[in-house]
């Protein structure tokens, strides 16, 4: 069975995430959405919110499902089979960085575990290049609208209020 896996931190989810799930399930059997902890970074929404969010977000894709992790992304893939990472492109920016997570995962995976580590790049439709997370957050901090940029602006405020 092909699994893919999609790591980031989802601060929150964004349409553009979800056009990216969306697109990666059809070329794989299953996809692992994985909600990144890491200790050292603040994120604006807690754990278990950027959880739901995604849960939410992906409800309806049948092969797809989610999940935290706070260690390191080789050592979940190594305990899961060695899906492929799959990581989405708006620019060279994110080219220039996802490059360089793609090697640190083949390099770690390689001397963690003697695993070949693939990433695959998806380059997001030009309808999605605009919109981020960091969008999101600093329209949520001025008070300006992001209903069209989130998969359920409901239930992101609703977590917001908590
Ligand atoms: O796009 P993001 O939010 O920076 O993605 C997060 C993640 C974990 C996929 C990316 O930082 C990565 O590939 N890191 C490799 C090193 C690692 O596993 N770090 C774990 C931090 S929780």
């Amino acid at each position: 069975m092909s699994c893919a896996i999609i790591p980031g931190s989802y601060d929150p989810i964004t349409i553009g995430h979800l056009e990216m799930i969306r697109r990666t399930a059809k070329l794989y059997d299953k996809v692992i959405v994985l909600s990144a902890i890491n200790k050292s970074k603040k994120y604006l929404f807690c754990d278990n919110a950027r959880l739901a969010l995604i849960k939410d977000a992906i409800k309806d894709i049948d092969n797809a499902c989610a999940m935290s992790y706070s260690g390191l992304l080789v050592d979940f893939c190594a305990a899961n089979d060695n899906p492929v990472i799959v990581k989405g492109v708006r620019d060279s920016k994110d080219f220039s960085y996802e490059s360089e997570m793609a090697e640190l995962n083949k390099f770690l995976g390689q001397k963690r575990h003697g695993i070949n580590v693939e990433t695959m790049l998806m380059i997001s439709d030009e309808s999605y290049k605009t919109i981020s997370s960091s969008k999101v957050k600093i329209c949520i901090e001025t008070g300006t609208d992001y209903d069209e940029l989130v998969p359920n602006p409901v239930l992101l405020k609703e977590l917001l209020a908590k």
